[in-house]
């Protein structure tokens, strides 16, 4: 039904894993399109109680938005890309039913985006964090300006994005990113234990509680602020630049 995505039930939890793997499960925008089509048809079958998602193989959750596909975009099709990633990493932070993020390698830009529109995150020994996307002369497209000064607070958020600085698991765990920290081999088997406790609960009142949390963030215009930002950055000679560097395997010279 899908190409870019899986999607299974197991009892009464929805495994969806991100399948490109030989792209280290970068974000093209029809991968985007089939997760958010994925995440509404979850809301109304009553069969989910519970969403995991994770990424194909032992080396990335996501690496991404898929640099390839936007590097030749103008200002317009950067701020649809934007705008609609933001729909669907909004739809999941909304979700009724609790989505776990299983992070399971790296998670850089949209993969990290992603990781923290999830209610928890799991992290592999492997996993690594960031938001890279100053080398390539733009910044975070799909809500990392704002969920990750949520999630780890201000001054940490903007020395990651600023800096680029990758953060491995146990800082990730240290900073608050993630809650739980574990090998490789057991990153699925912990999380279908903590979907199955989440089973145990009230599924109203586990939505109660999401949609009372995502309130305490609604009242900001940070969002439209970041995608604006985004889009109007494709415009700049640092942005060719960077991603002219990234498909060429060099660093970029911003002199
Ligand atoms: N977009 C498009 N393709 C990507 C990608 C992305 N975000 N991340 C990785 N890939 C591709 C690579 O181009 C490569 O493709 P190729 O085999 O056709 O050359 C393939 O995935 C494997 O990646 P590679 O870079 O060879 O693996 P690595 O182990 O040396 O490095 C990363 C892994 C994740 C550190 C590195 O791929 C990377 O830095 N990715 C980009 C991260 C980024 O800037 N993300 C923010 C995007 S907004």
């Amino acid at each position: 039904m899908y190409q870019n995505i899986s999607s299974e039930l197991k009892g009464h939890i929805q495994w969806i894993f991100i399948d490109r793997e030989d792209k280290m499960n970068a974000l093209n925008i029809s991968l985007l399109a089939e997760l958010g089509q994925e995440i509404k048809r979850i809301q109304s079958d009553d069969a989910v109680r519970v969403v995991v998602i994770s990424g194909k193989g032992q080396k990335a959750f996501a690496a991404g938005a898929d640099i390839a596909e936007f590097a030749n975009f103008g200002s317009a099709e950067a701020k649809k890309m934007s705008a609609d990633g933001h729909d669907v990493f909004h739809r999941i932070e909304q979700s009724r039913k609790p989505v776990i993020a299983a992070v399971n390698g790296y998670a850089l830009g949209g993969g990290c985006e992603l990781a923290m529109a999830c209610h928890i995150r799991i992290a592999s020994e492997n996993a690594t964090f960031g938001q890279p996307e100053v080398n390539l002369g733009v910044p975070p497209g799909y809500g990392g300006t704002q969920r990750l000064a949520q999630i780890v607070g201000k001054g940490r958020a903007l020395d990651l994005l600023i800096s680029a600085r990758n953060i491995d698991a146990s800082t990730a765990l240290n900073y608050g990113l993630c809650t739980d920290v574990v090998p490789i081999e057991a990153l699925l088997e912990h999380c279908e234990k903590i979907a199955s406790k989440l089973l145990t609960k009230s599924p109203h009142a586990i939505a109660e509680v999401i949609k009372c949390t995502n309130a305490l963030y609604d009242l900001t215009d940070g969002y439209q602020t970041e995608i604006d930002s985004f889009s109007e950055s494709f415009e700049t000679a640092d942005f060719k630049e960077g991603t002219a560097a990234f498909l060429d395997k060099r660093k970029p010279n911003y002199l």
